[in-house]
């Protein structure tokens, strides 16, 4: 039997862990011998490019960690069509693969304020949306005894905005994570899941005003007091 979420991102560690793992060293290598004799600050600045983007891969990482070893064996869910498990195995093993290797060989963040900025401001808003993310989940998941699978009106924290809380949440995540990382892979992937989740949310939203006659009429979609 497979449980949706637990699957959705299981599937997606290993891709990016494993193609992370040799990246990793090889960026370590990269570091610590930067091959010909440079001052001393080139190479504190080039350290310093380099802790930046590991600090981007771990806040990834992070992401990953928590779904596939903590949310999933949270989950209450019901069993998932295998085919969901596929598409969601092969998105997350791509995405994995090409954000790693993007932040590790292709990105060089540059020594400014600027850059130190946008990622403060970017790193903020991924911990705030991950915090709403997991949050919310867990309001889901107490809504029910384990064996329900009832539906009941979740309340509390962003509920009492948007029907699709935990899904603005992972929206907001990875908005702050392309903020951060500036890069085309890490705002496509926020397109994306724009794209993927955001109409679940609709759904949900609809759903939930045809189900429950008592449903609060001021709460939103996904986006708070606009969708
Ligand atoms: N980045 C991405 O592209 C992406 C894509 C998909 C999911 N995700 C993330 O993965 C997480 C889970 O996604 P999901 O699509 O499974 O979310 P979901 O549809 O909101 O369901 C989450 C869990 O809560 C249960 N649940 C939902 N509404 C409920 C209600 N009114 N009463 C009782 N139980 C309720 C669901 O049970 P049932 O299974 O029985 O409905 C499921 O176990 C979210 O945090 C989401 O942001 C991310």
């Amino acid at each position: 039997m497979w449980r949706r979420t637990a699957a959705a991102a299981r599937p997606g560690w290993p891709g990016s862990c494993r193609s992370s793992r040799p990246s990793c060293c090889h960026c370590c290598c990269c570091c610590s011998d930067s091959g010909t004799p440079s001052s001393g600050t080139r190479r504190d600045a080039e350290r310093r490019d380099a802790g930046r983007r590991l600090l981007l891969l771990a806040s990834f990482m992070l992401h990953y960690f928590h779904r596939s070893f903590i949310y999933a064996f949270l989950t209450r869910g019901r069993p998932v069509p295998l085919f969901i498990v596929l598409c969601s195995a092969i998105f997350c093993s791509l995405n994995g693969f090409l954000q790693a290797h993007y932040l590790l060989h292709c990105r060089r963040l540059e020594d400014t304020w600027l850059t130190d900025a946008h990622l403060a401001a970017g790193l903020l808003v991924f911990v705030v949306g991950m915090t709403i993310n997991i949050h919310s989940d867990h309001i889901l998941r107490s809504l029910r005894k384990p064996g329900e699978t009832v539906y009941r009106i979740p309340h509390g924290g962003l509920f009492e905005l948007v029907s699709g809380a935990n899904f603005f949440g992972e929206i907001v995540q990875w908005c702050g994570f392309a903020v951060a990382a500036g890069s085309l892979p890490a705002f496509a992937f926020f397109f994306f899941t724009v794209c993927s989740i955001g109409p679940r949310a609709y759904q949900h939203h609809r759903d939930y005003q045809r189900r429950f006659e008592d449903y609060p009429r001021c709460r939103k979609a996904l986006v708070p007091f606009i969708l």
